[in-house]
């Protein structure tokens, strides 16, 4: 059995080396398509610029969305053109100034159907078997990692999602934990000093909670981390954290926690959690519209509370002049 032992700098906003990254706490913003750039070019508008700064702490990491690569990846035949684009893209991003590169293998996105049986029926070498199926996601990695230092790529994952239909079953040569615990072997085989896994708890399935029928109160990353971490590497969580949760699993695991619905609602999110603050209640409605209400314009913890105690002032002040004039 592997113990997996706890280093002494755990907790959330303790200091966390991401591959060649130097972070000064551990609450991520997980990546979020928010379709408010143009339509057409796929150019980020100029609220990008807000919302991210908005929302960037010292130290800390934000994960932004994909680009459309992912899309016009989608009507390619042929994976090794993928991978040239995918090792492409990912040089301009270091290029443009970016950290890292996480690859996204995650909600039933184009790598997460190429691992998983349920979605996968190629009977070329890229389907069939659990090496046949994880053949194009490693072919990206190796790629990627060949142009940019391993440690700055992470992958995401969602083995327990059931998002767009995902969800394998359980059988000979399928099952989550199964194909992902063999694609982790084969990525730290491949590749050395590759940053981090970033994974999806089961609880969590695209951008919303997994419906009771679909939980499995057994499913667990546990054996993945496992693997992540008998190789050295980092492994990383995102799916249902709460401020609170998270401070347990900051004391028990030396991990990142990434969170995605509660950072549209509360730009000072890394805030809120250090200092206890309740948070706002994210917008549902609003998360893939395309203009500007429900993406900027949601006040931090102390603007919010200044612009409440100004109304309830003025009720007080409203509330003696009526009795006055009563
Ligand atoms: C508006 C919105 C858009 C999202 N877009 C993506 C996406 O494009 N790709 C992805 O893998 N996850 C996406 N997610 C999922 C988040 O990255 C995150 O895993 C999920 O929200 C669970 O975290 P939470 O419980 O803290 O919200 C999205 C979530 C939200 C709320």
């Amino acid at each position: 059995m592997i113990v997996i032992q706890r280093q002494d700098s755990a907790g959330l906003f303790e200091p966390f080396r991401l591959g060649d990254i130097s972070l000064k706490h551990r609450v991520v913003m997980a990546p979020m398509t928010r379709l408010r750039a143009g339509k057409d070019d796929g150019v980020p508008s100029e609220w990008a610029e807000e919302y991210y700064s908005s929302r960037a702490t010292d130290g800390g990491l934000i994960l932004s969305e994909a680009n459309l690569t992912i899309k016009r990846w989608q009507s390619l035949a042929l994976p090794r053109s993928s991978i040239k684009e995918c090792t492409e893209g990912s040089k301009n991003a270091i290029g443009a100034g970016f950290d890292g590169v996480e690859i996204h293998a995650a909600n039933g996105y184009l790598l997460d159907q190429f691992i998983q049986s349920v979605s996968n029926l190629r009977t070329d070498s890229y389907g069939g078997s659990i090496d046949n199926r994880i053949r194009f996601p490693i072919g990206i990695l190796k790629s990627v990692t060949s142009v940019i230092p391993p440690p700055k790529v992470g992958l995401r994952i969602s083995p327990f999602g059931t998002y767009q239909g995902m969800r394998e079953p359980i059988g000979e040569a399928s099952g989550p934990i199964k194909t992902f615990s063999r694609l982790h072997k084969k990525l730290y085989e491949e590749i050395l000093d590759f940053g981090y896994i970033h994974a999806l708890e089961p609880r969590s399935t695209g951008d919303d909670d997994q419906p009771d029928d679909k939980l499995g109160l057994k499913n667990s990353v546990g054996p993945l981390r496992q693997i992540v971490l008998k190789h050295g590497s980092q492994f990383n969580v995102a799916g249902g954290y709460t401020p609170a949760s998270a401070k347990v699993h900051g004391e028990k695991y030396n991990e990142l926690i990434a969170f995605g619905r509660s950072f549209t609602s509360n730009p000072d999110l890394v805030e809120r959690i250090k200092k206890d603050l309740p948070l706002t209640k994210y917008d549902r409605l609003t998360f893939y519209t395309q203009d500007k209400a429900g993406y900027l314009g949601w006040p931090t913890y102390q603007k919010q509370d200044i612009a409440s105690s100004a109304a309830e002032a003025k009720i007080d002040v409203e509330a003696s002049v009526v009795k006055i004039a009563a």
